[in-house]
This record gives C-alpha cells, sequence and structure tokens, in this order.
C-alpha cells in the first residue's frame, strides 16, 4: 500500500521538504515547457492549503556536481510563482545554516525552492549523509517526482530514511495510471518508437506478455528487420543489442510492411521493407504500416504510446508519428497512457482527461512498465 500524503492527519505549520522533478528544458534564461511543473500544482496546492511550509528540491539537467549557473533552478521558482500566483521564494544553496535561517522565515503556506540538487556531487552517489542533511530541513518528506524515481539519488531514495515519507497527488497518479497499464483492458496495443532498443527490448518483452499486440517504429525497429534477414542500408542500428527472432510471435509483435527511405540523393520515398536499398536510410514508416496500425489503435481498450515512430525533426518524416496521434486521440473508449518527452512534444494539446493520462516520466515510465520496483517508490510502500 503507498503512504499518501493526504494520510497525513495535521500538516499545520509542517516543513515538508516536496521532491519535484522541475528537470524542463530552458530557453534564454526561461522555462520553455511547464508541463512537469504545472503537473506539480496539485500536489502544492494541497499543502498550501493545509498550512505547511514547503521546501522544493528538485534536480535540473546533468550539472554532474558542479555548480553550472545555466542549471540554476531559479527560472522554475519563477515559473512556478507564475503559475500559482503567489511569491516563491528562492535560494543559491541546498543544505547548510543559510538554508536552514530561510526557511525559519517562511509563513504557513510559503514556498521555497532550493537549489538544484545535482549541485551536490553527492546526490547521485545516493549520499546518506547528504540525506541527513537534507532531512534536517524539515518535518516530513513528500515525493512527487515519478519522472526521477528511477534514480537512486539522496533526494529521492536515502531521505526516505530519516523523515516520514509518502507520495504526492502527481506520484499517486502516475502509479495507478501505470499500473493500469500493466494489467490492461483487452485489446491492448502499445506502440513503440524512439532510438535505442537496448534500452526499450525489455520493455517489450514484458508488454507483450500482457498486451496483445505491440507495434513498433522509430530506429529501434531497425534492428528487427535486420534480424528478419532484410537490407536495412544506412539506417541506424544499435550495435549494443542483438534481436533473436525467433522468441517472438510475428501476430503480436508487428513490424512495418513498409517504410519511407531517405536516399543517397536526399528524397524521400516509399518502400516495401524488401525493397530498401544499401544506400537507403529508414527514417519513417510507410502508410500501409500506418494503416494497419490505425485498425489495431481504433480497436483498442488500452493503450500506451512512447517513442516517435520517425525522424519527425525532419518534417517528411514525421507524418507516421503525426498519424498515430491523431488515430490515438480518436480513440475515445480507451484508456490512453503517452509517455516520454519526444513524443509527448508532438501533442498538440498536453491536457489530461480522464481516458488520456500523459505521464511525467521519460526513463522511469520505461522501467516502471518494464516490471521494476524504482527506488523513489519502494520506499513509499508500507
Ligand atoms: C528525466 O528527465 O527523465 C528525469 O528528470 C531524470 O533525469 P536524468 O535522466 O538526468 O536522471
Amino acid at each position: 500500500m503507498l503512504k499518501k500524503i493526504q494520510q497525513v492527519k495535521n500538516l499545520k505549520n509542517k516543513t515538508v521538504l516536496l521532491r519535484t522533478d522541475f528537470n524542463v528544458p530552458l530557453k534564454n534564461g526561461r522555462v520553455e515547457d511547464d508541463y512537469r511543473i504545472a503537473m506539480s500544482l496539485p500536489t502544492i496546492q494541497y499543502l498550501i492549503k493545509k498550512q505547511a511550509k514547503i521546501v522544493l528540491v528538485s534536480h535540473l539537467g546533468r550539472p554532474d556536481g558542479q555548480i553550472k549557473p545555466e542549471l540554476s533552478l531559479q527560472p522554475t521558482a519563477k515559473k512556478l510563482s507564475q503559475l500559482l500566483k503567489q511569491p516563491v521564494f528562492f535560494i543559491n544553496q541546498n543544505i547548510g545554516q543559510e538554508v536552514k535561517n530561510k526557511i525559519k522565515e517562511l509563513k504557513p503556506g510559503q514556498i521555497l525552492v532550493i537549489e538544484n540538487i545535482r549541485f551536490q556531487p553527492r546526490e547521485e552517489k545516493n549520499c546518506q549523509r547528504l540525506a541527513k542533511q537534507l532531512a534536517s530541513l524539515a518535518d516530513i518528506y513528500v515525493n512527487d517526482a515519478f519522472a526521477v524515481s528511477h534514480r537512486a539519488n539522496s533526494s529521492v531514495s536515502a531521505i526516505t530514511q530519516y523523515l516520514p515519507s509518502y507520495a504526492g497527488l502527481l506520484m499517486q497518479d502516475e502509479i495507478q495510471n501505470l499500473n493500469q497499464a500493466l494489467k490492461p483492458q483487452h485489446p491492448a496495443v502499445a506502440i513503440l518508437g524512439g532510438a535505442k532498443i537496448s534500452t526499450k527490448i525489455k520493455l517489450i518483452d514484458n508488454l507483450l506478455t500482457k498486451f496483445d499486440k505491440v507495434l513498433l517504429g522509430g530506429a529501434l525497429v531497425n534492428n528487427f528487420i535486420q534480424a528478419v534477414g532484410y537490407e536495412v542500408g544506412q539506417s541506424i542500428v544499435d550495435t549494443d543489442y542483438q534481436v533473436k527472432m525467433n522468441k517472438y510471435d510475428s501476430k503480436k509483435l508487428i513490424l512495418p510492411i513498409d517504410v519511407k527511405v531517405k536516399t543517397a540523393n536526399n528524397r524521400a520515398i516509399i518502400k516495401y521493407i524488401n525493397e530498401v536499398g544499401k544506400t537507403d536510410k529508414i527514417l519513417d514508416l510507410g502508410p500501409k504500416t500506418v494503416e494497419n496500425f490505425k485498425k489495431d489503435i481504433q480497436k483498442a481498450k488500452t493503450i500506451v504510446w512512447n517513442g516517435p515512430l520517425g525522424y519527425f525533426e525532419d518534417i517528411r518524416f514525421k507524418q507516421a508519428s503525426q498519424e498515430i496521434v491523431k488515430a490515438i486521440l480518436k480513440n475515445k473508449s480507451a484508456h490512453i497512457i503517452i509517455g516520454g518527452g519526444e513524443t509527448v512534444s508532438l501533442l498538440e494539446s498536453k491536457q489530461n482527461t480522464s481516458k488520456i493520462f500523459i505521464s511525467t516520466g521519460g526513463g522511469a515510465m520505461l522501467e516502471f512498465l518494464e516490471g521494476k520496483v524504482l527506488p523513489g517508490i519502494k520506499p513509499l510502500i508500507k
């Protein structure tokens, strides 16, 4: 049973260390996409309503334990303040007396964002001492950072040994939706794309045990096309993984029958899978494959999608992903779960409804659906 923030009887005047994932894209010192921040609002608003003092901790980027001003969390604090329409305080440190002094000044319902926790070299080592230092700032720990829950880091995992720890509202939503996907209503269809088969093979294997069909696209499908014995020409093939085709049922694991390739003279043309030549580069699915995928999507009662199906940065190879987005959104009766930064960027609107859940997780979503118990979630389970 997940320990939930709603189970804490009295939050008034309590200092809550809230782990969020504010790892958002920045451009010219501003937040470019606030989806993850917006998704954290329900928990923050809940804590404000309950009159807690909120100390918000997050990472941003991969500073590797160094102070990198361009990865400061200050712009995210500003964005949060805009979204909440209330002041949000920021301190350019994350542990120590000055942080404690600043927390003492907080009134119930006020928020302090502390600096990027990955400026501390010990964070990604899951250091116990850093966890203790963080814990000394607060009375309660709340983890709402589903998107980083696959990382055993001090502010995600070790911290739970030093404070009473609970899941925030976003964390609860993510777990509920992804758990539901692991016990899907049938027909259940997963659409998986993206670049590297080695990062998705466990997911493919796990979903094949629960889903009716797994439809493949993106560069990762090239490994399978090659394993079947077809030419992939200049296409990207992940050399870190060798696919063994004989363990797969071709009625469940669905490969393309046609693709769109870039030719040696930079033309985009459609070819059957057996027509791809040595100088071609496969960059998208072909129309016949898309039509077949759409038929499965239409009938599905559960749909999981992660990873673009083509090289969408070039408009000529964006079509399959676009058509699949449309087909997914047209299915009004399925439980739909979409995740991964690039995949989500293909959606025009990021509106969650009762039927569509857009996960904030990339790697975390993949590992959860692989069936792993994530290091940030395990300690939240009683
Ligand atoms: C993400 O963006 O997937 C999470 O914030 C985790 O980031 P990381 O891959 O740098 O650990």
